[in-house]
């Protein structure tokens, strides 16, 4: 008999793999796009993730690994020596509420365009196909380009890529990383037919698409060690045109690969979302079951996100669907959102006008929970 878990067990200590998290609470990766044109963090910014150290594990917007990985503007970086004087500023103050702090890496691949990289670089991909997206760039929207095919040699320098920005992640105190593998950018590019057409040791079958990925968690794993590690994943998601004939096997394959490495968690976001919106659904029509799909392949620490309220993250977790719950869009506006989760006090309005820079309009300058004077 599994033993029960109580209706406040989302407020109470969990595990992320070998570590103890101060609540079950996750703050999910949101891009806020407030670094310095280089890429550097920014005191602004330090302010931003200190103020919502109440979640148990803060994990942070997208950071490029390098100059070529870079898809969107003023986004921060974890390649020089100045990002990670920035990024030490971050996890001291995080660090000081008592929360758990993992940089979440990112390389955009074929999402991407010319006029937000350095002079010089150009988008790169599995295979040259595009995506449909159109992109912010300096000169206005943008519509998307032929990404450069990588060869070999290129695939394995993006993965000790990888290896090195982990190692930078813990020079700046970090706990860990997390391998941004979810909504189509460059290793859910591999995963996929829609952007991988190769036909070496890098596309064709599963296991040779789901390669680029396992071969990044291990060289990440190796770097830092694997309980320090997370891989997010949205099975079944489309968004970026990440698209294959039948995902199932696909993510049943990856899984169980990643299974074996003994990583601190996996994370997975649900269909109730589409990158950073709710997918609306007709009356009637469900979201398929992505923890349903996950849970019972995964043996270790699952943290799930995706539309959660309140309740359905204490069902989640009361179920053991997931043993951590990641909000999102709620910890934008609610800076306290764990203690007004636990305390019932209303949650702020949406205002996605501000999700993208450049100010401290909509980014710090969301005040606590005040109880409203008679
Ligand atoms: C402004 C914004 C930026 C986001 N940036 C990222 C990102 O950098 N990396 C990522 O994996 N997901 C990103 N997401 C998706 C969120 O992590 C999360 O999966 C999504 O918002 C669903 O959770 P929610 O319903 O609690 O908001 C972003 C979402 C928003 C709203």
């Amino acid at each position: 008999m599994t033993s029960p878990v109580s209706q406040n067990a989302l407020f109470e200590p969990g595990r992320l793999g070998t570590l103890v998290v101060k609540n079950r609470v996750a703050m999910a990766p949101m891009t806020r796009s407030r670094a310095t044109d280089d890429g550097t963090p920014t005191p602004l910014m330090a302010e931003y993730y200190g103020q919502r150290a109440g979640a148990g594990v803060i994990v942070s917007e997208g950071v490029n690994i390098s100059p070529g990985a870079q898809g969107f503007l003023n986004v921060p970086g974890i390649w020089t020596d100045a990002h990670v004087a920035g990024w030490r500023e971050i996890t001291r103050r995080v660090h000081a509420e008592g929360s758990t702090f993992f940089m979440q890496l990112w390389h955009t691949g074929r999402i991407g365009h010319p006029d937000n990289m350095q002079p010089g670089l150009h988008p790169v991909g599995p295979s040259a196909l595009k995506h449909e997206r159109t992109l912010v760039t300096p000169s206005g929207l943008q519509p998307s380009v032929v990404p450069r095919e990588l060869n070999s040699a290129e695939i394995e320098q993006v993965i000790a890529d990888y290896a090195q920005a982990a190692r930078r992640a813990l020079e700046a105190g970090c706990d860990g990383v997390e391998i941004h593998a979810a909504n189509g950018y460059l290793p859910s590019q591999f995963l996929h037919e829609s952007s991988n057409q190769r036909t070496d040791a890098w596309g064709g079958s599963i296991p040779a698409r789901a390669r680029f990925l396992v071969e990044v968690a291990r060289a990440c794993a190796a770097a830092i060690g694997a309980e320090r590690v997370i891989v997010r994943l949205t099975p079944f998601s489309e968004f970026n045109g990440a698209k294959s004939p039948d995902d199932a096997p696909v993510y049943d394959h990856l899984i169980a690969e990643l299974a074996k490495l003994s990583l601190g968690a996996l994370h997975v976001v649900g269909a109730e979302v589409s990158g950073n919106q709710t997918v609306q659904r007709g009356e009637g029509e469900r979201a398929p079951d992505v923890l349903g799909f996950v849970r019972p392949r995964w043996p270790g620490t699952l943290v799930a996100a995706g539309n959660y309220d309140l309740a359905r993250a204490q069902r989640d977790i009361g179920e053991g669907r997931a043993d951590l719950i990641a909000f999102g869009r709620d910890f934008i506006g609610n800076p306290d959102l764990v203690e007004r989760l636990r305390d019932g006090h209303p949650l702020v309005e949406r205002l996605p006008a501000d999700w993208y820079g450049p100010s401290a309009q909509g980014y710090t300058d969301y005040p606590r929970w005040q109880q409203p004077t008679a």
